[in-house]
């Protein structure tokens, strides 16, 4: 069993979808996640890569729990932005709600070509085994700032991240789908693989 360290639901049912529709690929692949019941402070997270906040989750959570950790840290990053909000994504704005700071993003782009708002979402994962013996994967998924706020389906910025091959906002999807495309899902199923494999 490991622990996953984060306090946010929706990134924890999304990657306990992502697992199931892993084990059903490999059935006889028996990891359990649980999500840690312990209180993680913000300021653990504020180094200036994923990784580094990814670790720094890990480790808190290890010495609370003993036992193996897997953490994730992710954000959005906007190309003519020079990639921010990047690592800071969480931090931005802490006055505004979510939608307030997703119409301001859609109102930014709004008379902007679509070239000007290709953007990306990264994901580190890390996973833990013990204090020194820490492995991490990363996915990205490439994808435009929408200039309408759309779709009431996952969090965060998901209703203004347009994934262009779907013609849809990550907010339009279905969990599922979601899950099979995403930055969570390109790093979670390096790290399943990486636990299938047993190399470690
Ligand atoms: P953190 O990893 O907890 O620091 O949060 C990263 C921030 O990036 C989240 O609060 C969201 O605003 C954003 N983010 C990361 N992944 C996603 C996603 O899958 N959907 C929507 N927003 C995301």
């Amino acid at each position: 069993m490991f622990y996953f360290a984060t306090k946010n639901e929706h990134k924890y049912n999304e990657v306990l979808t992502i697992l199931k529709n892993y084990k059903e690929e490999y059935p006889t692949f028996n990891l359990e996640i649980k999500k840690v019941e312990i209180n993680i402070p913000e300021e653990i997270e504020s180094f200036n890569t994923y990784y580094d906040n990814a670790v720094k989750k890990a480790q808190y959570v290890y010495h609370h729990v003993f036992k193996p950790v897997i953490a994730e840290d992710s954000g959005l990053e906007i190309d003519q932005l020079l990639g921010f909000p990047g690592v800071a994504t969480s931090k931005i704005f802490p006055k505004l709600t979510q939608e307030q700071k997703n119409q301001a993003f859609a109102n930014m782009v709004s008379n902007l070509p679509m070239e000007f708002r290709k953007c990306r979402y990264v994901c580190r994962v890390v996973v833990l085994f013990d204090f020194s013996r820490y492995y991490s994967f990363e996915g990205v998924v490439e994808g435009f700032l929408s200039d309408v706020v759309i779709g009431s389906n996952g969090f965060g910025f998901d209703p203004i991240f347009l994934y262009p091959s779907m013609a849809m906002t990550f907010g339009q999807m279905d969990i599922n789908v979601k899950c099979s495309i995403s930055h969570r899902y390109i790093a979670f199923k390096k790290l399943f693989d990486f636990l299938r494999e047993g190399s470690y």
